[in-house]
């Protein structure tokens, strides 16, 4: 496995692979979440690259820059044992060198959501993004389906800027209870990680009304809040119906899927999870074809 922390080298490594390339972009502190693209990477690809890089331009000045988990020895070990090619790991400094001035701004699908609570987030997100595109370009990148809003704000940008190539999107990996895999559940202390099962709780108590025929989004909202309730620990910042495929809010009953996404904080970290109704469409295939353009 090839590490490499500057541009030039990444762009001779990239000149010297033929075949199909899987991109994995990842800001580290690899958990099985990650290690499932990776290998879904490995298992479609004939070379698979994986991106390490805290992006500062994805964190707005309250949040967790500086404390975000990094450990690059722990990580690089595990992707090798996945048989990943190449890992770039650049500095910031690197990506963002004096007198940069150039952003990705997409429009109408970074608003609501994660986009209210953090305004500046996807700008970075889709900035760094298309950056690790130009450098590794792939044929086609994977990104996993607990950011349901990065992954919708990423196909439109792939989409009106022409990127060639492929999004897929992996379902998202779970604990034994049901809590979804994030780099950000090492904030948690032993109690707090106890009752953060109430997430999927929720979205499960959501789903089986949606399966037994409840369209009505506040109602479904509604289901989905009162579970959440359940736990005092638990602090709601929203819970939204939205179109899977634009992110405008749905209000009346309807047939079409439905993202149901959730941001619950718990203790420190702020904890996101979402899935796709009818339940069904939560796998790789499901979600590509429904989860943004
Ligand atoms: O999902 C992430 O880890 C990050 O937002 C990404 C896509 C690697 C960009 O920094």
């Amino acid at each position: 496995m090839q590490v490499i922390d500057s541009i030039e080298g990444l762009r001779k490594a990239r000149k010297a692979i033929t075949g199909r390339v899987g991109v994995v972009p990842t800001m580290g502190a690899l958990h099985e979440g990650h290690l499932t693209l990776a290998r879904q990477a490995r298992a479609d690809n004939d070379t698979v690259i994986a991106t390490i890089f805290v992006n500062p331009t994805q964190f707005a000045p309250n949040e967790d820059f500086n404390a975000y988990p990094r450990d690059l020895a722990r990580d690089l070990a595990m992707l090798e044992t996945l048989g990943v090619d190449v890992v770039f790991t650049p500095t910031p400094a690197l990506m963002y060198p004096p007198n940069f001035q150039t952003f990705v701004k997409v429009d109408q699908v970074t608003q609501g959501l994660e986009g209210d609570l953090r305004p500046n987030h996807f700008r970075g997100v889709a900035t760094v993004v298309s950056k690790l595109f130009n450098l590794t370009q792939p044929d086609v990148a994977y990104f996993g389906q607990k950011d349901a809003q990065q992954v919708v704000v990423i196909r439109r940008m792939v989409a009106d800027l022409n990127f060639p190539l492929e999004v897929a999107v992996i379902p998202t990996v779970r604990e034994a209870d049901g809590l979804a895999m994030s780099s950000r559940n090492v904030y948690l202390t032993p109690e707090q990680r106890a009752a953060a099962g109430v997430i999927y709780r929720a979205l499960v108590a959501a789903a089986q009304a949606y399966d037994e025929g409840e369209r009505t989004p506040a109602n479904l909202r509604a289901v989905a809040r009162n579970v959440l309730k359940t736990e005092a620990q638990a602090e709601i910042e929203y819970v939204a119906v939205n179109d899977p495929s634009t992110l405008i809010g749905v209000h009346e009953p309807a047939e079409q899927p439905l993202l149901l996404s959730m941001a619950v904080q718990i203790g420190r970290p702020r904890l996101l999870d979402n899935c796709l109704l009818p339940w069904s469409l939560n796998n790789r295939d499901g979600l590509t074809a429904t989860l943004g353009v």
